[in-house]
């Protein structure tokens, strides 16, 4: 979703920096941008463009155009008010002296909105942001003093907020704020940043800090000074960001999403091998003790999207491996649903980037409720990250592509570990089996790579099918939770209508849409009910439909004499098995919106990191 940059520097040109970084926020998702410089004898001089950065950079010729070494960008992706150049940020003070970036919403915006309107406040655009950019200019107009101003300004409103502010009084400065918005500060050479996302300013510094609710900073070249919302100074930590550039950046790939399909074996590898030590699973980060697992009367997994299906699988995992009942819940119904949630309930919360407001909200219901957290969070210093009682970190790298990839695998894989761990606590699982998981959990990264040598398969067949225009994925236990993410790939990407069956609920529903011709993927990887699964195969083929299995090599033979295709992982331990049943389901997706000419790591109306209700 929306997307903050800041910059300011002691010689450097602040414009090039902020397009630069809005463009690696592109992935997040966004419908307009703009940006905001600062120069001694321009002022304030502020640029927005509906649609495509490139419409913003050609505006401004790649940033030469605006001079000054102090500025703030933003790309929108509307709520309030429809995109379009006025009600893209930033925005702009009556008077043109201050200028704002927002990500977040503002709750009250309309009463303060009318109260400025009755002091006679103009108004240009439809968005709740101006509001904030009008009422700072009323408070800084009262007292003077920027810092002072922006503390008034906060206590009045209410809702979620990263501010990028500057202001043309204050020429060397640059003034954030955040409340329920991620916000980051950056320490470089040659300046100092701002951004809602650390893959923006990753290019020009790896230092930085992780701003918390209520603080606000004011950020100049050589300074960067934070504040509690009472403006008493705070010492921040700084931390270094380990994430690689060129993680960040396509490579050579066509897209992102490609590129992350294929750097699943090294993320899941990074991502195990720590956490494996002579033949246990080691977390020194979870301070879980087995008189804590004991008293666990109930586990919940609360999620969004691809998130929630690695939940649905590892509910079944966990319930195999610990004899204790797992709830999955969608993060948006389960904060609304009154849940059964107290001090002997286990809440793990699955986030690839830690900043899903729904989410969030579910964690911070459950933690008010009594409930243990722990966070299964990919971006390290995210707001769920931080505010959960424990976080376990996917190591998969910046994953760009909308369409999540390896930040599901590696959750999925993480979770198979946390789950075992806690089996062990538990004494739930024999010994045996423990070995057995955690050997094929070391070999998936292997397994991965041989997979992913048959791409050019996968490819062919979604060259054969991508003019379907309605595709069934079906399967049984954990093959019908990957088929749910293997569906969801699919629509998100190729905008082609799928649905997700357990293979046994077909006769209750789907299969009356069952007709020759139609496309089904059957998912026949999950061993102890494989025969039931191929009789579900027999029974859509019966009624015409055009069959692509995804099996494993043991039952390939048994596939191929029905399926009219078919694509082979290796075997694994069941447990094990969706992190490479799932892999040739994003391919499929992938070479489906390839062939239909889709914008694979863009997909319409939909964003990275989902920060609105
Ligand atoms: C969006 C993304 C999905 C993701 C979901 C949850 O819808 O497009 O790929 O699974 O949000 O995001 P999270 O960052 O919490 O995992």
């Amino acid at each position: 979703m929306c997307g903050i940059i800041g910059f300011v520097g002691k010689d450097e040109q602040a414009a090039p920096i902020l397009l630069d970084g809005l463009e690696r926020m592109e992935y997040r998702g966004y419908d307009s941008a703009g940006i905001a410089v600062r120069s001694e004898a321009k002022g304030l001089q502020v640029r927005k463009a509906k649609g495509r950065l490139k419409v913003l950079s050609d505006l401004t010729q790649g940033g030469a155009e605006l001079e000054g070494v102090l500025g703030i960008g933003h790309t929108r992706w509307a709520t309030h008010g429809e995109p379009n150049d006025v009600n893209a940020h930033p925005h702009i003070s009556e008077n043109g002296q201050i200028a704002l970036v927002h990500n977040g919403i503002i709750e009250n915006y309309l009463e303060l909105k009318e109260q400025l309107l009755k002091r006679g406040v103009k108004f240009t655009s439809d968005t709740d942001s101006e509001v904030v950019a009008q009422l700072l200019e009323f408070h800084y107009n009262e007292c003077h003093n920027m810092l002072e101003a922006v503390g008034r300004c906060l206590r009045r409103i209410e809702g979620s907020y990263a501010f990028g502010i500057i202001c043309s009084d204050y020429p060397n400065a640059l003034i954030a704020a955040r409340k329920d918005s991620p916000l980051i500060l950056g320490y470089g050479e040659s300046g100092n940043y701002i951004a809602s996302d650390v893959t923006a300013i990753i290019k020009y510094t790896r230092e930085v800090s992780y701003m918390d609710d209520g603080e606000i900073a004011v950020i100049t070249s050589n300074s960067v000074d934070v504040f509690d919302d009472e403006l008493t100074p705070v010492d921040k930590k700084r931390s270094v960001v380990d994430w690689d550039v060129s993680a960040a950046e396509k490579g050579g790939y066509a897209h992102f999403m490609f590129k992350e399909i294929l750097e699943q074996p090294e993320a899941v590898r990074r991502t195990v091998s720590p956490r494996i030590k002579d033949g246990r699973v080691v977390l020194d980060d979870l301070d879980l003790t087995a008189d804590y697992a004991r008293g666990i009367s109930r586990i919940y997994m609360i999620a969004c999207g691809s998130a929630y299906h690695v939940a649905v699988v590892s509910k079944y995992n966990w319930e195999r491996l610990l004899r204790r009942p797992v709830e999955v819940a969608l993060a948006s119904e389960f904060r609304y649903s009154d849940p059964l949630v107290d001090e002997h309930t286990l809440v793990i919360v699955i986030s690839q980037s830690g900043e899903t407001l729904d989410t969030m909200a579910a964690m911070r219901e459950a933690k008010r409720r009594g409930g243990r957290t722990l966070a299964i969070v990919n971006v390290v210093g995210s707001s769920i990250a931080r505010e959960a009682d424990d976080v376990l970190y996917t190591w998969a790298g910046p994953e760009i592509a909308v369409a999540t990839t390896k930040a599901y695998t590696t959750q999925l894989v993480l979770m198979d570990l946390v789950g075992l761990y806690l089996a062990d606590l538990l004494d739930s699982v024999e010994q045996a089996e423990y070995k057995a998981i955690l050997e094929e959990i070391q070999l998936l990264p292997e397994k991965m790579d041989q997979l992913l040598e048959q791409v050019g398969d996968v490819q062919y067949f979604a060259s054969r099918y991508f003019n379907h225009t309605s595709i069934f994925f079906i399967g049984r236990n954990l093959d019908y939770a990957i088929g749910l993410e293997g569906s969801l790939k699919l629509k998100e990407i190729s905008y082609i209508h799928s649905e997700a069956y357990a293979s046994g609920e077909l006769k209750h529903g789907t299969i009356s849409l069952i007709e020759p011709g139609t496309l089904v993927v059957a998912l026949g990887t999950y061993a102890p009910l494989f025969d039931k699964a191929m009789s579900n195969v027999v029974e859509v083929k019966a009624r015409g439909a055009e069959v692509l299995s995804i099996t494993t090599e043991s039952f390939r033979e048994r596939m191929e004499k029905t399926a009219d295709a078919s694509v082979v992982v290796p075997d694994s331990h069941p447990v094990v098995q969706p992190s490479l049943g799932v892999i040739p389901l994003q391919l499929f997706a992938y070479y489906v919106a390839l062939q239909k000419g889709c914008d694979i790591d863009k997909p319409r109306n939909l964003a990275k990191s989902v920060t609105v209700e």
